[in-house]
């Protein structure tokens, strides 16, 4: 009897919602289907004016976007069904996560906030959705974030081999996992993955993102402004810690440098190395006894920067494609995951991972 899970993830990149049919009998993880939905330019400027720090947005607009994303969750769910030619009533749950408008770890009222109503998800596909994942971890005085490592856990670890898993999505997030079964898995948000590459390119292109690296390519790396990007504390402080766009963008880089003292293209080169060294320095320090690192995420696909990571690690460096799970439906699967383990009744934080005070169950079920 195979036993159906959607899991539908829209991350910080903002380009759309990952939608993925992933069945667990039998105690394994098997992706049926995948549908990728992407956002409309409108859609995507609206929920990028919600998450800008300093937009005071109305509430009326809120919860109209709340609505409209949760509708936009709904459609990707049935479109999958459609594809898969499954019907609704064989799913036995959908884990949404959201779209984060705001994550906030640090505040003295730390909070983390996902819209896409999932009264709505449950409504429109007729299936119990599990949604809200992150809070409880916070209550529990965790960073909410990174979730995926206990994913990364279920799925990528080897009693063999030394490993490191790294999400490359608008933020990087590292899961470290050790050979040995009983030592802890730890990882942490490693600061941006390709947001500022993303928010660079399109403020002098008008693009969404530098398209295997091409523009990267054609300058060159300028040692002086990566010091200066590298000096900020966030490299420097010990995890647990997770971090968001809300932090590292534009303004962030014009408040590290004078920008206009660089060509925009020697800026891109840059940023591709920051994202690139800010891991490849994460998994030195970390995880040292590292002996493969396997990559998923939308970054796997800039050249340039898939380059440069492996330019800087001693070990074999490979995508999770190897492992057999295609590098863009890990994190979508993570969440068929973390409303599995809800609907289980089972933790899905890893307080080594998030700081929280406990293992604790993640997520409120609408059913
Ligand atoms: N061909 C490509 N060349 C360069 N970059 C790419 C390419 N395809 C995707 N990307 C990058 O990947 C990003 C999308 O990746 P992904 O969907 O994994 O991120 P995300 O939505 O932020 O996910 P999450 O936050 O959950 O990790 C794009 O914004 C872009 O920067
Ligand atoms: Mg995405």
């Amino acid at each position: 009897m195979p036993e159906f899970y959607i899991g539908l993830m829209s991350g910080t990149s903002v380009d759309g919602i990952d939608a993925s049919l992933v069945d667990f009998s039998d105690g394994k993880v098997r992706l049926v289907d995948f549908f990728y939905q992407p956002f409309t330019a409108d859609l995507k400027a609206a929920i990028e004016h919600a998450s800008k720090p300093d937009t005071l947005i109305a509430l009326q607009n809120y919860g109209t976007l709340d609505a409209q994303l949760g509708q936009q969750f709904a459609d990707a769910a049935n479109a999958l069904l459609t594809k898969a030619k499954i019907p609704a009533s064989s799913i036995t749950a959908i884990g949404s996560h959201g779209q984060t408008i705001y994550h906030s770890p640090d505040n003295k009222f730390p909070f983390s906030l996902q819209i896409g109503d999932p009264n709505l998800i449950a409504e429109k596909t007729g299936i119990t959705t599990v949604a809200d994942f992150r809070r409880r971890d916070m209550a529990a005085n965790g960073q909410g974030a990174p979730l995926v490592p206990a994913f990364h856990q279920a799925v990528f670890s080897h009693p063999d081999e030394d490993r490191c898993v790294v999400n490359i999505g608008g933020i990087a997030n590292i899961t470290v996992l050790p050979a040995n079964q009983s030592a802890a898995t730890t990882g942490f948000d490693t600061g941006p993955g390709n947001t500022l590459m993303d928010q660079w390119i399109h403020k002098h292109q008008g693009v969404n993102y530098d398209s295997n690296g091409i523009w990267a390519k054609t300058g060159q790396i300028n040692d002086k402004l990566v010091a200066l990007l590298k000096h900020d504390t966030y490299f420097h402080t010990a995890p647990p810690k997770s971090t968001g766009k809300e932090y590292f963008s534009i303004p962030w880089l014009e408040q590290k440098a004078s920008l206009s003292e660089y060509y925009p293209e020697d800026i891109q080169a840059s940023l591709c190395h920051l994202t690139a060294t800010t891991i490849c320095d994460a998994i030195k320090k970390y995880a040292p006894a590292t002996e493969r690192t396997l990559i998923c995420g939308g970054g796997i696909h800039n050249d340039f920067l898939l380059q440069l990571i492996k330019q800087n690690l001693q070990h074999p460096v490979a995508s999770t494609e190897t492992q057999g799970i295609h590098p863009d439906h890990v994190e979508a699967m993570a969440f068929a995951w973390l409303a599995w383990q809800r609907i289980n009744n089972l933790p899905g934080n890893l307080k080594e991972v998030t700081g929280a005070s406990r293992p604790v169950i993640l997520g409120g079920i609408y059913s």
